[in-house]
């Protein structure tokens, strides 16, 4: 699976890390060449002999030490980042993966972290206590570790060597191994080459009066990641938005709008001439159903705004499709779970439907990333780790393309 692949693999100070001379086994065995870089508290917790032996290296480690084996070589940690096709941290610590995300550079695998050239696919396996794992300083750091685009290999549940059960085991090597086959598989032509792609992103705006709105904090930006993906595969992609600040991506058409109504009509435009409609806009339920001219006087008394139902662009899409027009919609909830998903699926005749819940910190509006889970009329359900919105909407396509040709 690995034949000739040159893998960094960074081990840090936790238990999982006993499993890592068989980690290095498996990769030995699926041809790859494994150059381990451990921390100063791995080598407490696994043997550096046993390490060496298995993967027919020395294990670097601290930068300046006497007998550190790279010594000879002043600027290894510049040539490891480019000898690297991939770099694999497990188990990655909660202190290691702060330190990665901080930028610091105080020893070799921080080091090589940061001179890894930047289209090399980066796998980060955290294992530690399930309420280290769930703090918000973990999450956190986890998070801008996925907006750099490294991905994020989730521990699994099961007894703990804390003698707690739960979240934090590190998955087995063999899971290991196949999640990095899969990133360093060479990406097929696209099915999405010169399809055409209507995407809807971001919120939109509903006028109470000329100067005030309702609205929701949706940011767009996994509306325009999907977009700047679908083009970098060759999609002709027309993006219609609601009020963002993000720059267009290359290659997109991109059209501005303000309400539902707007939305929909713009949408409506392109309906007949797409194979994919994605709508991924956070289109407002409901609108004032009389905005007033000029702007709205206060007075002490309460107010009521009367609102009306807006039109669902994804439904109607759905409704009307031809043969072979694809639809995809997403599901945000605060709660409920993936039920709800399932509904929207069926409701709106969707293809596809992509899940997430919205937790403010890595899932849902304004943030980098997403926890996608993505379920189609198959039965297929698919969950996705933490990723960047970027990475999100490349496995998206992953699961769309294989729909358009059906
Ligand atoms: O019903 P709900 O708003 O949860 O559905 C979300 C999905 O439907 C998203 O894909 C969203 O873009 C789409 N939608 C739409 N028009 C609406 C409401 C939602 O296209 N009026």
């Amino acid at each position: 699976m690995l034949t000739g692949k040159n893998i960094l693999l960074g081990i840090c100070g936790g238990i999982a890390a006993y499993k890592t001379p068989h980690l290095v086994r498996l990769l030995k065995k699926s041809g790859a060449n494994v150059q381990v870089v451990a921390t100063k508290s791995a080598l407490k917790f696994v043997s550096e002999l046993s390490l060496a032996t298995v993967s027919r290296a020395p294990v670097l480690g601290d930068m300046f030490s006497e007998d550190s084996p790279g010594e000879g070589d002043r600027t290894l940690h510049i040539t490891l980042g480019e000898w690297a096709d991939a770099f694999v941290i497990a188990p990655a610590t909660a202190n290691t993966i702060a330190r990665l995300s901080a930028g610091l550079c105080d020893d070799m695998l921080s080091v090589c972290f940061i001179t890894l050239r930047p289209e090399k696919p980066v796998l980060v396996v955290p294992a530690m206590d399930g309420y280290m794992y769930e703090s918000p300083s973990v999450r956190r750091n986890l998070s801008v570790l996925a907006t750099q685009g490294c991905s994020i290999l989730e521990p699994e549940s099961g007894d703990l060597a804390s003698g707690q059960c739960g979240l934090g085991r590190m998955p087995e090597p063999e899971t290991i191994v196949e999640t990095l086959a899969d990133m360093l598989e060479p990406a097929p032509e696209s099915l999405l080459k010169g399809k055409k792609v209507l995407i809807t992103a971001g919120p939109t705006r509903e006028k109470i009066d000329d100067v005030r709105f309702l609205s929701n904090y949706s940011s767009g930006k996994m509306g325009f990641a999907i977009a700047a993906a679908a083009a970098r595969r060759g999609a002709i992609v027309r993006l219609v938005t609601g009020p963002v600040s993000l720059n267009t991506p290359a290659g997109v058409e991109r059209i501005d709008v303000e309400s539902a109504m707007e939305m929909m009509e713009a949408s409506r435009r392109f309906f007949d001439d797409c194979d994919l409609f994605i709508g991924a806009a956070a289109v407002a339920d409901y609108r004032p159903e009389q905005p007033v001219e000029g702007k709205l006087k206060k007075s002490g008394a309460a107010m009521d705004i009367r609102l009306v139902r807006n039109p669902d662009i994804l439904a109607e899409f759905s409704a009307g499709r031809k043969q072979g027009q694809i639809s995809v919609g997403f599901a945000l909830e605060t709660a409920g779970g993936i039920g709800y998903a399932r509904e929207k699926l069926e409701n709106k005749k969707l293809d596809l439907v992509a899940f997430n819940v919205y937790d403010r910190s890595t899932s849902g509006f304004e943030v980098d990333t997403n926890v996608l889970t993505l379920l189609d009329r198959a039965g297929n359900v698919s969950e996705l780790p933490l990723l960047s919105k970027d990475a999100a909407a490349g496995r998206l396509l992953d699961a769309i393309e294989p729909l358009l040709y059906r």
